[in-house]
């Protein structure tokens, strides 16, 4: 369990497939997480067990809590690069009353704290589209840069719009939040 001031991290757990079935299947979170939508076909329950449970790619997925130990979205990353020591970063906030209240921050400090120090990782990569400015902001906020558009990339609702590419680089990052720390609790924090 990794603890942020406000969120923890754990591994995914059979007992939360209901809910990122649900999520899976939102218009408004696949909209902002994507811009897919609609689906061609909605996920079924056994691809979401597949996909968060069995893990078939190379993709690490963890729950997200809230101070209650409420799900409230998830977090992870996929595109290990070894030679380069690189990653690249995801994360949905499912339940949208948690969105706009610091979670986002909080979890992506926490996680992306986690890669550098217990995944040995010297940099995160990202990307979003132009018009999910919360995400950018948040980004920004963690200490990633912008480091390029990819004009019109995404096709959204019958517009083009341009993909966001970011990252942030261990040193930096450390600089700006420090390492990961074992509290007396013996938590990683
Ligand atoms: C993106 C996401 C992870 C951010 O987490 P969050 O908890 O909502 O974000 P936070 O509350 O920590 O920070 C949001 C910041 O964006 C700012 N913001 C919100 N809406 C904004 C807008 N339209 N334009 C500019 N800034 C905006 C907030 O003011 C805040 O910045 P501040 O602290 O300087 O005031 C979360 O909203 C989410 O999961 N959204 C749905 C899925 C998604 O977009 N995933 C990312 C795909 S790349």
């Amino acid at each position: 369990m990794l603890e942020g001031k406000k969120i923890k991290i754990r591994p995914i757990e059979e007992e939360d497939i209901d809910t990122l079935y649900q999520w899976s299947n939102d218009e408004e979170i696949n909209y902002w997480s994507s811009g897919a939508w609609p689906l061609n076909t909605l996920y079924t329950r056994d691809q979401i067990i597949d996909k968060y449970l069995e893990n078939p790619s190379d993709t690490y997925r963890y729950a997200m809590l809230n101070e209650n130990d409420l799900l409230i979205g998830t977090i992870g990353f996929k595109e290990v690069n070894i030679p380069c020591r690189s990653v690249t970063l995801f994360i949905v906030i499912g339940e949208k009353s948690y969105w706009g209240l610091g979670y986002g921050t909080d979890a992506l400090i926490t996680f992306v704290r986690f890669l550098f120090t217990q995944w040995n990782f010297h940099r995160v990569s990202l990307d979003t589209w132009d018009e999910n400015l919360r995400a950018i902001r948040t980004y920004e906020k963690v200490g990633f840069k912008i480091e390029g558009r990819q004009r019109e990339a995404r096709f959204i609702l019958g517009n083009y719009h341009d993909a966001v590419l970011m990252g942030v680089l261990r040193d930096e990052f450390l600089a700006l939040h420090g390492k990961l720390q074992v509290a007396k609790s013996g938590r990683l924090e």
